[in-house]
């Protein structure tokens, strides 16, 4: 494991090195970033967990690179990623499929398990932007409400299993909750699970936790998938990138879905992807900033007497039970974009922690 970490920080320099990368300075900070939203009198955008700080300040410079590359196909530079994200994860390189974001990666699972007629289960509220495909594919869709502390409820999750069950679906850390499954117990869950159905473990903001990535269970385990993005604390939403580690049996069947393999990512991106995971320093620095920006909202939603769920994540799901104003027209007026309710009961909404200077502006728009 060690020395699979040495070879691939080596790997990473030698590909940052290739890029031209040597000598790069920081782009903007999050400051000044701040600061050009506010000049600009653009809204602050604290809807959609993206990374307020992103991209890397490597990712800009070999994005822009790239853009002379753009008139010609170049396999090798997703090779290359592959490579690098399979030493990086411990994994082969028939473990691992590239997609342009983790929505086509989770769209290529979803039509390889909707082949055949029957349901999918996921829980209530999560991550279900993709389910409305699966139900046009002719799938029914059994809801699990999450338990009161707002957990993913990994038992009645088992229990809705049945035979015509295609696949269960587990976002973890949860969104919009922030929450994340207790390893232990989640580990026993895919492996009951996994007897009887395919179960897809999206890991979009695993990232911003110290939890363990269940990868080596997914190239071990032919009936489950893991699902990672680019979009989130590597900040390139945008660009497009996302991939999924599964056993290789089962990559073949995903892979089959797919016209032309790994083949949706641009240059451009490919190149972004490769720059983030050398800049180590952005992706820590991201992960201290938002902490930090959580906390402080946690304390101030406190303070105002809103009743918040820890989060692991750069979002966080909150009560508007007890707030006395309007909370819609108060970010509107500020030029602050949230989200709506999830959960009627208890009024739950979702915000994004961006930047510190940003979560401010958020607690005074709602003070
Ligand atoms: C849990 C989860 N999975 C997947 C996605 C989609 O991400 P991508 O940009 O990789 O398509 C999101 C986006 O917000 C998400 O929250």
């Amino acid at each position: 494991m060690q020395s699979n970490r040495r070879n691939w920080i080596k790997q990473l320099g030698l590909a940052a090195a290739g890029m031209g990368l040597g000598r790069v300075t920081a782009l903007a900070e999050p400051s000044d970033l701040f600061k050009e939203t506010q000049e600009a009198g653009l809204p602050i955008k604290l809807s959609s967990n993206e990374n307020p700080y992103g991209p890397s300040p490597l990712a800009r410079r070999a994005m822009a690179e790239k853009v002379n590359a753009t008139n010609r196909y170049d396999w090798d530079i997703t090779t290359r990623l592959i490579e690098t994200l399979s030493v990086k994860n411990n994994v082969r390189k028939d473990n691992i499929l590239m997609a342009a974001g983790s929505t086509e990666v989770l769209d290529l699972v979803l039509r390889y398990a909707a082949n055949q007629q029957g349901n999918f289960v996921l829980a209530y509220p999560t991550y279900s932007y993709w389910s409305d495909t699966v139900i046009r594919f002719g799938l029914e869709r059994k809801i699990v409400p999450l338990t009161k502390e707002k957990q993913v409820d990994l038992p009645a999750m088992l229990k809705a299993i049945n035979a015509e069950t295609r696949f269960v679906y587990i976002c973890n850390p949860n969104n919009p909750t922030g929450t994340v499954c207790e390893r232990n117990e989640l580990l026993r869950f895919v492996n009951e699970a996994s007897k009887q159905t395919l179960v897809i473990v999206d890991e979009a903001y695993i990232d911003f936790t110290t939890e363990t990535s269940l990868v080596s269970e997914a190239v071990q385990n032919k009936n489950l998938v893991v699902v990672r993005t680019f979009s989130k604390i590597y900040g390139l939403a945008g660009a497009r990138v996302g991939y999924m580690v599964a056993h290789s049996r089962t990559m073949e069947k995903v892979a089959a879905m797919q016209s032309w393999n790994n083949g949706s990512i641009t240059v451009i991106s490919a190149a972004a992807a490769m720059a983030s995971l050398s800049d180590t320093k952005f992706v820590s620095d991201t992960y201290k900033l938002n902490e930090k920006a959580r906390q402080y909202t946690m304390d101030q939603l406190k303070k105002l007497n809103i009743t918040s769920i820890p989060s692991s994540t750069n979002f966080l799901y909150f009560s508007l039970d007890k707030y006395k104003y309007d909370y819609f027209r108060r970010l509107k007026d500020n030029h602050i974009s949230g989200t709506g309710i999830y959960e009627d009961e208890g009024s739950w909404t979702r915000i994004t922690i961006g930047t510190l200077a940003e979560m401010q502006k958020f607690i005074a728009a709602i003070r």
